[in-house]
């Protein structure tokens, strides 16, 4: 289509502070009523190239202060908190987000930036005792850190403000420059965020933007050997091909999880454990990597936590993601909605009960739970990423922690228990990321390390441990002895 017939706005590519027109457009989509909100023009693998000289260019021949750093990502999160409804209404629209979790999600990126911003100014080495291993006498030794270079950012659709938060704020942070590539279901979200740090006074070069189709544009990123690093947050099979062609340079994967929670015979506060474990998950449409999915009950108290979580589910709103009250808007896309009723289907063909819900309509999958499933069906053993939850009896602790900890993922997982002992046994046994007890899998405070083992990813984020990743260290050796 020509750029001229378009009448809603078009995200070109950013370069050195200018925008650049792209290759061919892709619409983007309000997820709930199909209509078309804007269009990005696609970054070639010229532009990709271009994009990543200039990165290079910026982070070789300028560099921004420690304090310009604070100030700009400060500033940006001031801004982010003036136009908290503006951005959380592209939000909802562009990737079906319910307006109170949009809503949340700028808090948290306005507090993922502030909590950067602070880190800006913690980067620091160690002193290292050298002189004590013999025949170091007269040698002094110690870190400083440094930062990589430049971070490829290549980010999903699930969390587009915080999860682009997560990436952009501690690279800046660290002294690097950027080239982000955004999630092409959720760009508009991603250029508001850019549009912002260039107005917070990022100058040109410390973040290029390439918009267009993962295994394009992503692609072209991908194969750049110039880029120090990726941050990448996205599905294992995607995580597992950037493995494979990034080599040996750094790597932050944020992968998928089926994320178990327990709910042990003693657990102090059933109603609050079944509401909890049912609403994260069906939050965001099940659409996060630590969503409940696997809900694993004692048998002695089955029965009263179904019973809890049925009632927490009959209430739920679902529908238009813009209005206040509700509370399961679309999923993705229609692909994914069906794929989801698909994914039951089998469940259910193969033994399975809807205990609730199991309907779909287009986009939108109503809120599910499931009982009698089997530890090998898909929507037990694979990440759903939807909104389902299957609960399962358990007679012995150690089984549900075996169960819990039979899976390809290990990003994070939740044990609701009142005794101590058992938390503790908890922590050292379960084979995840982060051990929540007596809250659900899908807690994150953002300042938190966050990543998992296994399937689940490589590397932490949160601004703190991001910094670290973002940047070398570097040992200094003075030898006081130069003389002899
Ligand atoms: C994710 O899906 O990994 C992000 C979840 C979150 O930040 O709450």
């Amino acid at each position: 289509m020509p750029l001229e017939k378009v009448n809603v706005p078009i995200y070109e590519n950013l370069i050195g502070g200018e925008w650049v027109e792209g290759d061919g457009l892709v619409p983007v989509q309000n997820k709930y009523n199909g209509e078309t909100l804007s269009y990005i023009t696609k970054a070639s693998k010229e532009i990709v190239h271009e994009a990543v000289n200039n990165a290079l260019m910026t982070y070789q021949e300028k560099k921004l202060t420690v304090d310009k750093r604070y100030n700009i990502l400060m500033k940006a999160a001031h801004i982010f908190e003036e136009r908290k409804e503006e951005l959380a209404l592209t939000i909802v629209h562009e990737a079906g987000k319910v307006l109170k979790d949009a809503r949340g999600e700028i808090d948290r990126g306005i507090q993922t930036f502030i909590a950067s911003a602070e880190e800006a100014k913690r980067i620091t080495g160690t002193g290292i005792p050298i002189q004590g291993q013999p025949g170091q006498e007269g040698k002094i030794a110690f870190t400083v850190r440094v930062p990589v270079g430049v971070v490829g950012a290549i980010t999903p659709f699930n969390f587009p403000f915080n999860l682009t938060a997560h990436k952009v704020a501690p690279a800046i942070a660290a002294g690097n420059t950027v080239v982000l590539k955004p999630a092409e279901a959720t760009p508009i979200i991603h250029m508001k965020l850019v549009e912002i740090l260039l107005e917070a006074g990022l100058p040109g070069g410390f973040l290029n933007v390439v918009n267009g189709i993962g295994r394009e544009t992503g692609q072209y990123l991908l194969e750049d050997e110039r880029i120090a690093l990726f941050s990448f947050t996205g599905s294992a099979p995607v995580g597992r091909h950037i493995k494979r062609t990034t080599g040996i340079r750094r790597l932050t994967l944020e992968l998928g999880n089926n994320s178990p929670n327990i709910v042990h015979k003693d657990v102090q506060n059933i109603k609050r454990a079944a509401h909890l474990c049912v609403t994260k998950g069906y939050g965001n449409a099940g659409q996060a990597c630590i969503s409940v999915q696997r809900i694993y009950v004692h048998r002695d108290v089955y029965d009263e936590f179904l019973k809890e979580a049925i009632k927490v589910v009959e209430k739920t709103k679902v529908g238009d993601p813009e209005l206040a009250d509700t509370d399961v808007g679309p999923m993705i896309s229609e692909e994914a909605a069906a794929s989801t009723e698909s994914w039951v289907k089998e469940a259910v063909h193969a033994g399975a009960t809807i205990a609730f819900g199991g309907k779909r309509d287009g986009a939108v999958f109503y809120p599910t739970i499931l009982t009698d499933v089997t530890e090998d069906m898909k929507v037990v053993c694979e990440e759903v990423f939807a909104p389902i939850v299957s609960i399962i009896a358990y007679d012995d602790i150690n089984n549900a922690f075996a169960k819990a900890n039979y899976s390809k993922f290990g990003l994070q997982t939740g044990l609701f228990t009142s005794n101590i002992n058992l938390a503790m046994q908890a922590a050292q046994e379960l084979e995840f990321g982060g051990v929540i007890i007596n809250n659900v899998s899908t807690y994150r405070a953002d300042i938190m390390p966050y990543g998992g083992v296994k399937d689940s990813g490589i590397g932490k984020e949160g601004p703190k441990y991001a910094v670290q990743d973002m940047t070398e260290e570097k040992v200094i050796v003075i030898d006081t002895l130069e003389e002899d």
